[in-house]
């Protein structure tokens, strides 16, 4: 099974940006904790961030075709992103969404997710285990 993880803008900060929301540990770090996770040992993983809206989908229509699911924490974007939420469209993919944060018990602004109703799940305020979490949904739901 083919699965992308991809982290949207600020994300590749994770570690000094806001360490009590986010944690201390970098996205490399991770990154590395979910690849070499129990869950994924029979997983092929790619990992991809990118702070630019166009890179992100780009990234999602070049893989279309070549993986069975598509992990996103969408950063800001999550929140007004059409244009994420017309290629998870486009695209077909089957789409989890992850936030490491409890989107639901910040600003406001933070409650509203343009993504959620075209994925399969929205996981939030587990951290990196989020991650791990969307990868269980995927198998079991395979
Ligand atoms: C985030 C939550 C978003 O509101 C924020 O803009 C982020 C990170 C999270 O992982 O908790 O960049 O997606």
């Amino acid at each position: 099974m083919n699965i992308i993880i991809v982290n949207g803008p600020n994300l590749n900060l994770l570690g000094e940006r806001e360490p009590e929301i986010y944690g201390s540990e970098s996205l490399s770090e991770v990154n590395s904790w979910i690849e070499n996770h129990e869950v994924c040992a029979n997983l092929s993983l790619e990992f991809f961030q990118s702070n630019s809206e166009g890179a992100i989908i780009d990234f999602i229509h070049s893989k279309r075709r070549d993986i069975d699911c598509l992990i996103i924490n969408p950063g800001a974007l999550t929140h007004y992103s059409y244009a994420l939420r017309d290629a998870i469209v486009a695209t077909q993919l089957k789409a989890i969404e992850v936030h490491l944060s409890d989107i639901h018990n910040r600003e406001n602004f933070r409650k509203i997710s343009v993504i959620k109703s075209v994925c399969l799940a929205q996981y939030y305020g587990e951290g990196k285990q989020g991650y791990i979490t969307a990868i269980k949904h995927i198998l079991e739901k395979k």
